[in-house]
């Protein structure tokens, strides 16, 4: 469903990405875990275009993202579901309002954007939540507002880019628990995670790509990963398992 080939992207003179190979099929949970800087922001935001590439394709369901005009790419985003580190909630709406804007803006009746709204805000254990603004809100309630609004659009493909990294260590569990369930509900729908949580990485990863100075440089599925590590940086990942 998703295929990228050699994607590079650079600041200035920096080369952050190297000509970066990816795919990803339809129903697959693929985690990337790597050190501080490397790059897997840049990477999954370039997925979206929410960051722009330098070079290389994006094929996404048969349709080249890179080579979009703004109207084709607005359209395509809709399959695209995005959860940010630090939310990106508007502060000054309602848990209901941040959910059911998109919906509207892309033509949606309010009571379908609401119906909506209501049935997500469910899937992130937030009922009743609807009216309340969001100012008020626990950062993981915040996120949990985060996930709901990536799902509104029932996205093929959800980007998660340290949904947790944000939060407290006691908030950290519970929307670990809400992204435990999006995944176990997933269905065909396929889920790209970054994230330094190795156990939940071990947990729902179909495989994980460790990413170091703009390049992946291992994948494979999580059991052989931590185990039988091959790059440093699952050998530090093995090292903290056994020490934990
Ligand atoms: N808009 C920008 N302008 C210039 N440099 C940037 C920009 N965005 C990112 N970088 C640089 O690109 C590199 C990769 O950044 P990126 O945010 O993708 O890393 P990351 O792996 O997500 O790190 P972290 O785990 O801290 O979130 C870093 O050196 C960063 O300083
Ligand atoms: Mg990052």
């Amino acid at each position: 469903m998703l295929a990228i080939k050699n994607l590079k992207k650079s600041y200035g003179e920096k080369e952050i990405l190297t000509g970066l190979d990816f795919e990803l099929a339809p129903g697959e949970i693929v985690a990337i875990m790597g050190p501080s800087g490397c790059g897997k922001s840049t990477f999954i935001r370039l997925i979206n275009r929410l960051v722009e590439p330098n070079a290389g394709e994006i094929i996404f369901q048969g349709q080249p993202v890179h080579a979009l005009n703004n109207e084709e790419l607005r359209k395509v985003r809709r399959k695209m579901g995005f959860v940010f580190q630090h939310f990106n909630l508007i502060r000054r709406l309602t848990a209901g309002e941040n959910l059911t804007l998109g919906l509207i803006k892309a033509g949606f009746s309010k009571e379908k954007a609401y119906q909506q709204a209501e049935k997500v805000l469910a899937d992130v254990g937030m009922v009743g939540r609807y009216a309340e603004p969001v100012t008020g809100m626990s950062g993981g309630e915040k996120q949990r507002i985060g996930i709901a609004r990536a799902l509104m659009m029932e996205p093929d493909l959800l980007l998660l880019d340290e949904p947790t990294a944000a939060l407290d260590p006691i908030l950290v569990r519970d929307v670990l628990t809400v992204l435990e369930k999006v995944v176990a509900d997933h269905g065909s729908r396929s889920l790209i995670i970054v994230t330094h949580e190795i156990a939940f990485a071990r947990k729902v990863a179909d495989r994980i790509y460790f990413m170091d100075q703009g390049r992946f440089i291992e994948s494979g599925p999580p059991e052989r990963l931590f185990t039988q590590p091959e790059s440093w940086i699952g050998q530090k990942y093995r090292d903290i398992i056994e020490y934990s």
